[in-house]
């Protein structure tokens, strides 16, 4: 698919109001993006697992008004307003006008909430911008009936990466790929699709507990880090390097080959931060307690034969994988070892999940 496929058809009726709820989850990458040119393109293709418990919450209630000259909305996270939030969503709805003309027929109040801890340091930027596009999808099904399923996902994808890139990963469950790689079929720039190979169960119901580091604001946005790649030595290599890791990744995610899926993910996780410390300005966003979790976890690993790993957004916490066969000796493994490492002893166990849904009411 193209752009043009994502411009609407006509509109067959303009409801006066109305209101729709998504709840969108994150994801964690284990191809990591890390680079992209405008707009929002990713420098080189990617992979995630969606996750279930951590998840964004988006109702948006819609009213007509009488002019259509600009965007008109107000935004309240957890019940309260939040005005530092307005300007990337202007953005974001500047780039994706031409794609929902109705948008300036409007007044839209967002109301959005997390479900992970507030100040975790978690980045809710894909869940966000996945809830809210689903919702604004929604909105213009209603407005066009016709508009079959299947697009309303992958359209729904495509406006979210014009939100944030790693956010068009979210819309869907429970392996999504996205950026054009010429081994996958169907697999796009634009938007992210299902992992359209084999799945070996393991990876279906997979363990991810992550480890609240530190919850105070990044010194470097992913979105800096992501333009620091332009002119970095070592950016061509990397991109290739990304490349690659989705080929090796197909029979290590059929066969569950998890030995090899431990080695493949933490070297991507590795190598996202050491793309950060070679950038120039450089900078490092792992803390003293993102390696002693590390090391734990290489020790645990050694001792026990637990296939469990680590990986790393673009931030100081860890996100612990492991196959759900193993989840009770691990979170006791967690509670006893690694809590500590934690801010305020705090963690969240999630796991593979489905992608976003519609809610009712
Ligand atoms: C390290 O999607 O947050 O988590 O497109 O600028 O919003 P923007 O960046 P973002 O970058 C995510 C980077 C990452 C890796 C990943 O999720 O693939």
């Amino acid at each position: 698919m193209t752009e043009n496929d994502f411009l609407p058809g006509d509109y067959q009726n303009l409801p006066e109001q109305g209101k729709v709820t998504w709840k969108a989850p994150s994801n964690i990458a284990l191809v990591k993006y890390w680079g992209k040119r405008p707009v929002q393109m990713p420098a080189n293709p990617s992979i995630s697992f969606t996750l279930d418990a951590c998840a964004t919450t988006t109702s948006v209630s819609f009213e007509k008004k009488n002019t259509k000259d600009g965007f008109s909305f107000d935004l309240f996270f957890e019940g309260k307003p939040k005005d530092d939030f307005k300007p990337k969503i202007q953005t974001f709805l500047e780039r994706i006008e031409m794609y929902l003309p109705f948008l300036k027929e409007y007044h839209f109040t967002i109301g959005t909430s997390n479900s992970f801890p507030h100040s975790s340091g978690i980045a809710s930027s894909a869940s966000g911008m996945a809830a809210l596009s689903m919702c604004l999808m929604d909105i213009e099904k209603q407005l066009n009936p016709k508009l079959d399923d299947s697009l309303f996902f992958v359209k729904a994808s495509y406006l979210a990466r014009l939100g944030s890139g790693s956010a068009c990963r979210s819309t869907k469950g429970n392996l999504v790929q996205w950026g054009a790689h010429q081994n996958i079929p169907n697999s796009s720039d634009l938007y992210g699709i299902e992992y359209p190979f084999e799945i070996n169960p393991v990876f279906k119901s997979y363990c991810d507990t992550i480890l609240l580091v530190h919850k105070g604001q990044k010194q470097v946005s992913s979105t800096v880090g992501h333009q620091l790649m332009h002119g970095h030595p070592y950016a061509e290599n990397r991109f290739e390097q990304a490349f690659s890791n989705l080929d090796r990744l197909k029979p290590i995610l059929a066969d569950g080959n998890l030995e090899e899926f431990i080695e493949l993910v933490e070297s991507e996780a590795l190598t996202l931060h050491a793309m950060m410390m070679t950038s120039m300005p450089y900078f490092m966003l792992m803390k003293p307690d993102t390696l002693e979790i590390i090391n734990k976890i290489w020790e645990y690993r050694e001792a026990t034969k637990t296939p469990v790993c680590f990986t790393l957004d673009a931030g100081a916490n860890v996100h612990l994988l492991y196959p759900e066969a193993d989840k009770e000796k691990v979170q006791d493994f967690i509670k006893n070892e690694l809590a500590e490492h934690c801010q305020n002893g705090q963690y969240i166990h999630d796991q593979v999940g489905l992608g976003a849904i519609k809610i009712n009411g």
